[in-house]
Order: C-alpha cells, then sequence, then structure tokens
C-alpha cells in the first residue's frame, strides 16, 4: 500500500522526503533561533490553504500580527483564510485563559491543565472545521519554566493526545546553539515520526541557512544538507 504524502510546501524538501511527509505523521521541525522554522511552516500552511485544507496554528513566541506579517513575505494574504475560518491562528497564552467550553477564565497554575487546554482546543477546532494541518510553533510554550524531566513527560502525554487527532502535524522545537538532541526534553524527537534539522554554517566567509533531513518515517532519506536563504516568495535554495 502506497502512503499518501502530504507536502511541506517547500518544493526541494518534498524531493528530499520521498514527496512529502507521510499523511498524519508528526514531524519535528528542530533548530537554534533564526534558521528559519517559522518561515518554513508557514509554507506548509500556504500549501495547505492552496489545497482546499483546514489548518490551525499555534503560537507561541510570535503574536498573530507577526505570523501574519511573515506570511505576507510569502506572498499570501491570511486574513481571507481566516474570515473563512479555514485558518485559525491561536496563541498559546489566550488558549491558557480559556476553560473547555473557550470562555475566559483564570490562568491554571498547573502546566498539565495549560497543556490540557492547549489540547481540547485544538480537538474542538479540528472536529468543527475538518482540520488537515497543524503546527505548533513551539513546543515548550505552556511548560516553559518546568524542570527538564517534566517538560519531557508533558510533552510525551501531549504527543500521544496530538497523534490521536491524526492530522499531519509539524511541532517546532527550538534549541540554544551547539546542542547536541533535536529538542530541549529528549523525547519529543524519539517520539517523532520525522526530523528536519535546520541549522546555520559560516562557509567561505558568508553565513548559511541550513536543511537536513534526519529521520522520515517509511522514507528512505539522503544525508545531504541543503543550503537556502529566505526572501520574498520565503524559503529559496542555493545550488550546492
Ligand atoms: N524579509 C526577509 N528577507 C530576508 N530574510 C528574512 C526576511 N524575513 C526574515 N528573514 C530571515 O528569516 C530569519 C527568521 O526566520 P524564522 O523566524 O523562520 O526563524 P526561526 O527558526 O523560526 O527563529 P526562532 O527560533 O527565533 O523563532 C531571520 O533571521 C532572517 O534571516
Ligand atoms: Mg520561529
Amino acid at each position: 500500500m502506497s502512503l499518501n504524502r502530504v507536502s511541506s510546501g517547500i518544493k526541494e524538501l518534498d524531493k528530499m522526503i520521498g514527496g512529502g511527509f507521510p499523511e498524519g505523521d508528526i514531524i519535528l521541525y528542530s533548530g537554534p533561533p533564526g534558521t528559519g522554522k517559522t518561515i518554513a511552516c508557514l509554507h506548509f500552511i500556504v500549501d495547505g490553504l492552496k489545497k482546499g485544507e483546514n489548518c490551525i496554528y499555534i503560537s507561541s513566541e510570535e503574536t498573530r500580527g507577526k505570523i501574519l506579517e511573515h506570511a505576507k513575505l510569502l506572498g499570501l494574504d491570511f486574513d481571507g483564510a481566516i474570515k473563512k475560518r479555514k485558518l485559525e491562528i491561536f496563541q498559546v497564552e489566550d488558549i491558557a485563559f480559556q476553560d473547555p467550553l473557550g470562555r475566559r477564565s483564570k490562568l491554571p497554575r498547573e502546566p498539565e491543565q495549560r497543556m490540557e487546554r492547549l489540547t481540547a482546543t485544538i480537538r474542538r477546532w479540528m472536529e468543527k472545521y475538518n482540520g488537515k494541518r497543524l503546527v505548533v510553533d513551539s513546543l515548550m510554550a505552556y511548560a516553559i519554566n518546568e524542570p527538564l524531566n517534566q517538560k519531557a513527560l508533558l510533552n510525551s502525554e501531549m504527543f500521544r493526545e496530538l497523534d490521536s487527532l491524526g492530522m499531519t502535524t509539524i511541532l517546532v522545537s527550538e534549541l540554544p546553539a551547539g546542542t547536541p538532541a533535536y529538542s530541549q526534553d529528549g523525547i519529543t524527537e524519539i517520539m517523532a515520526d520525522g526530523i528536519i534539522l535546520f541549522g546555520h554554517e559560516i562557509k567561505g566567509g558568508r553565513g548559511y541557512k541550513t536543511l537536513e533531513v534526519v529521520k522520515m518515517r517509511d522514507t528512505k532519506v539522503t544525508d545531504e544538507i541543503r543550503y537556502f536563504d529566505i526572501a520574498t516568495g520565503g524559503i529559496r535554495f542555493i545550488k550546492s
């Protein structure tokens, strides 16, 4: 049985992963700050909207306005999609202040409850609007001040919950520069169906953004590292 592939929205990346992500998989976009993870996620959303698939974007670091601005860089106006309920952009802080019925309430003290609110909101939206694609940018939002073992536990619970939704999902993991692992909790990278590593490299006196496929379930991947830059239209690969 051949797998249905869901495009990453980045043609060159699709070629590196047999045409796209296996449908319904959870993929980790991992890398240090400023390496293009958010822009890569927006390509995934743009592609989904073009194909008429409903998308949900959970943002922690960036405001909704900033995300919309980034989208304009890719030449897409998300306002129309939001009005038509084809796309929803949630900020983690807003969700944390909503009770399970979406009413405004106090911020729960326990990170478990904040995580449950997040997954409940995603599930509600997905069921209502038949969501197909999900981005969580980034993972640590609801557990930022928790110790590592607590983060690992919370993220593995969230992972199972998101997996049960069946949407094709990108989770973004911020890495301090030079970290050997692919996520801060050390567990998400094991649970993820695929890992794309974003980075930065200096070569011939200038810096390049880099992209590498570390793993992809049911897919033959190569070890090549690809170089890219970001301009109008988004990610642009550089011939190497
Ligand atoms: N209009 C633009 N033209 C050229 N490059 C841009 C433009 N907008 C953003 N960039 C580049 O994109 C980078 C940011 O990309 P992005 O926000 O996707 O990174 P990120 O990996 O998500 O970062 P963080 O971990 O901080 O969220 C900037 O550092 C900048 O180099
Ligand atoms: Mg980002």
